[in-house]
């Protein structure tokens, strides 16, 4: 395939392959990959260091330190060495795996001090734990839901929803990211169903907050519960690190508080946190829960003790703060859009220049700056991105020299393209 024609197709072209046989790939994808092989080198790209503030890659051959602007380790707690005695104790005392499902034989003293944890930090009365955050999302759906249910989101929240929700044989309702009129309008049309909302608190894609208030309204007046999904907020927000929900003095009202131990917490692992017998019953249908493998007793050690420092040190979250609204301001300050961000998620929206999006971030990583596009159909075709994580990790030096390279290799083409004011 052509590299020119290749680079004008995306993964959406190839969703549903001609092909009869369901294992082989596609392949007029086989051909798009090995043609979009330079493009493509910018993903999975194995690093060489802890995924901090700071990583480091091989790049021709040669180990090269970057400033990392793709990690989820929103505190900064990657590799801090109270984590890894924590994680090191743990080994030494419980062994490698759980060996069980937390159903059965996984779960240890360890997971249930960790359940209280969290509900201690969230002000539930209540935590379940998953594998990870994305079977947890998952099977909440699948085991709560059943045929002839109606599930309400908004049209961002994450695809752990949306594939839960499908699974189990609900109906997918997507109302207008954040519109509470169109999700007052889904509740109206499907009143006679059961019904329950799920949002995000922080969404991925474009860094802003959930209005929870106004949403909540909504849900009330139709008597319907409200999931939250904490993953990108949860302990990087809110003054005692609760989120988005403790953020707008939410937690009386949201009825299921969701996380994941996978960014804030650099670590493993998702939680579910409010009513109790909810939470027992959700145990026995939510399949991720009966049919795999318990939290490895080191890790579940390693978040109690992230928590712990998380709770403890709120400046890692006043930093974040400000590191966030410096480089919002200085990205915003070269004349580039980051749409809805109010976060530590800054995307930095390029319009529909696809090719623009890869060949700056290859050029990104060779001047030193590890950054990820967002490309369609992860986000919409005419606002592709990059997405920047910012960490209370990162020094100001860090995020200026972050802006240097993104003005060089993102905002000089887009100038050049006429796509960007002078
Ligand atoms: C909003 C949201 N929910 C859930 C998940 C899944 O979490 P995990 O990566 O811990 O499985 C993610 C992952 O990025 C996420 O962004």
């Amino acid at each position: 395939m052509d590299h020119r024609r290749a680079r004008t197709l995306n993964l959406g072209d190839f969703w549903q392959g001609d092909d009869l046989d369901p294992l082989r790939a596609p392949p007029d994808f086989t051909e798009w990959r090995s043609a979009t092989m330079a493009e493509q080198a910018i993903f999975q790209r194995p690093l060489t260091s802890a995924s901090g503030p700071r990583t480091s890659f091989l790049l021709h051959g040669e180990r090269r330190e970057v400033i990392n602007l793709a990690s989820l380790d929103y505190l900064g707690l990657n590799g801090d060495p109270r984590l890894v005695a924590a994680a090191r104790d743990a080994l030494q005392h419980w062994g490698t795996g759980a060996c069980g499902v937390p159903l059965l034989s996984g779960t240890t003293t360890l997971h249930r001090e960790l359940e209280r944890q969290v509900s201690a930090s969230v002000g539930a009365p209540s935590t379940m734990l998953f594998p990870s955050g994305f079977s947890g999302g998952f099977g909440l759906m699948s085991g709560l839901l059943r045929r002839g249910d109606v599930a309400i989101a908004d049209e961002k929240a994450h695809m752990c929803w949306l594939d839960g929700i499908r699974s189990s044989g609900a109906r997918l309702v997507l109302y207008r990211h954040e519109d509470p009129k169109s999700l007052d309008e889904a509740l109206t049309e499907h009143r006679t169903k059961r019904r329950l909302v799920v949002v995000d608190g922080l969404y991925s894609m474009d860094g802003d907050l959930a209005d929870l208030p106004r949403l909540l309204d909504v849900c009330d007046a139709h008597g319907v519960g409200l999931i939250v999904d904490e993953a990108h907020s949860i302990f990087a927000l809110g003054e005692n690190g609760g989120g988005a929900t403790e953020v707008h003095g939410e937690q009386r009202r949201v009825r299921l508080l969701f996380g994941t131990f996978s960014k804030s917490i650099a670590s493993l692992g998702g939680f579910a946190s409010g009513d109790e017998e909810l939470l027992e019953y959700a145990k026995l249908y939510s399949h991720p829960y009966g049919f795999s493998a318990a939290l490895p007793p080191a890790i579940v050690a390693t978040n109690i003790e992230a928590i712990r420092i998380a709770r403890t040190e709120p400046e890692r979250r006043r930093r974040l703060a400000d590191n966030a609204a410096y480089f919002r301001r200085a990205v915003c300050g070269l004349g580039l859009d980051i749409g809805l961000s109010t976060t530590h998620v800054v995307p930095i929206l390029v319009g529909g220049e696809r090719d623009l999006l890869y060949d700056a971030a290859l050029a990104m990583l060779e001047r030193g700056l590890y950054i990820l596009p967002i490309d369609y159909p992860a986000g919409p075709e005419d606002r592709v991105r990059f997405r920047a994580s910012i960490s209370a990790g990162h020094s100001r030096e860090d995020l200026d020299t972050a802006l240097g390279i993104i003005e060089d290799c993102v905002v000089r083409p887009l100038r050049a393209r006429g796509k960007l004011a002078t």
